[in-house]
């Protein structure tokens, strides 16, 4: 039996880094609510990420819930159906409509050519996801926005550390929402955050994650628990000093798919990304009649060599059942993401998959068997 390579393999630091600061919390006793680790790691990820004001939340999604609280977003919101399902959840969670829009064939991401037309009096905001961190089309998503005065909230769950045009991705926009999951570029274990341009909405944002309260006694918003613990804090600064080396490592596999697997027929492999850095967060392939074999038949061969590459993003969110009986939901108003959602495949990646392991993959794939 040989061993399981799955999609990602969490990066973490040596454990010994880590038990000083395990001391630490011990001996203060501040477990949470913005201690010393929490207040550093924000310090450090602006530095890092090159953004102004962040805010760190117990996960994604609670962020995500969250940014929409802070921007009081209501009526409908213009999002993606190809992403995890947490993006739309989100809006759910604040009874906000969602209103799936079609993806582009090149970076999957939200078509802005085709927003515009999704608009309705009840729009408030779009939600664009940065899928599988490759920048959405800002330039022309903010036009739009400006133009019908909307607000944008970014998922960003996957775009850590990426640049466009020699900025932040996270800048653009009104909030960008990240994701410190284990199987994320950057992980805390569980974790996630808002980034914001400005301190007033910072403050409201860290106001809304600790239950609505601005003092002692005053409750100004039904907020909700959404703080990061000292734990969660503590490991993130560990693994920010290991983020460069492990983009590094994702980027060099990347190099030996795309080497590897664009002389295969029938497998489309990615673009280089037009990012000015990009993460290598995934290594989505698409699979076409040309391969001789559907894509999930690919997925299961790969199952029987214990080798778990995953169908992200299928289904499209639009198919689940508390989306599909929305009108934006029908298949003739998702073509492309349907077609995108029947191809793709991601393969593993992540800084500690060995050459042997890589080569593995490949020689399934390449020789189908
Ligand atoms: C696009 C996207 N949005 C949101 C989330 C939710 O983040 P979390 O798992 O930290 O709640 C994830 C992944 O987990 C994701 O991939």
């Amino acid at each position: 039996m040989s061993k399981k390579i799955y999609v990602t393999n969490p990066f973490l630091p040596p454990l010994e880094e880590f038990l000083p600061s395990l001391e630490k919390i011990w001996e203060s006793r501040v477990l949470t609510n913005g201690g010393p680790f929490h207040q550093e790691l924000e310090a450090k990820l602006c530095d890092y990420l090159g953004i102004e004001h962040i805010s760190l939340f117990t996960n994604g999604t609670i962020a995500l819930v969250t940014a929409l609280q802070a921007l009081r977003i209501s009526g409908e919101v213009i999002t993606t159906p190809y992403s995890f399902v947490a993006t739309s959840h989100s809006l759910i969670w604040n009874s906000i409509k969602p209103v799936f829009v079609d993806i582009e064939p090149e970076t999957f991401n939200l078509d802005p050519k085709l927003i515009e037309s999704a608009i309705t009096p009840a729009t408030t905001a779009i939600m664009p996801v940065h899928c599988y961190g490759v920048p959405c089309d800002v330039k022309a998503i903010k036009k739009i926005a400006d133009n019908y005065n909307l607000k944008i909230i970014y998922d960003a769950a996957h775009a850590f550390g990426v640049k466009h045009e020699g900025e932040s991705l996270l800048n653009y926009g009104d909030l960008s929402v990240l994701s410190f999951h284990a199987t994320k570029v950057f992980n805390t274990f569980e974790g996630g955050a808002i980034v914001c341009p400005d301190a007033a909405t910072k403050k409201r944002i860290d106001n809304l994650k600790n239950f609505g309260f601005i003092d002692e006694t005053t409750v100004v918003a039904p907020g909700i628990n959404g703080k990061m613990s000292e734990i969660n804090a503590a490991l993130g600064l560990l693994q920010l000093k290991y983020a460069d080396t492990a983009i590094q490592k994702r980027s060099d596999i990347a190099t030996l798919y795309r080497q590897a697997l664009s002389k295969v027929n029938g497998v489309i492999v990615p673009s280089p990304s037009k990012a000015s850095r990009y993460n290598h967060s995934y290594y989505p392939i698409l699979i076409d009649q040309g391969f001789g074999m559907s894509r999930d038949e690919l997925y299961d061969l790969l199952k029987k060599y214990d080798i778990f590459a995953r169908r992200y993003f299928y289904p499209l969110i639009s198919e689940h059942p508390m989306y599909r009986s929305l009108s934006s939901a029908k298949r003739a108003n998702l073509p492309l993401a349907h077609k995108i959602s029947n191809q793709i495949l991601c393969l593993p990646i992540y800084p500690d998959l060995s050459q042997e392991d890589q080569t593995r993959i490949i020689s399934i794939i390449t020789n189908r068997a």
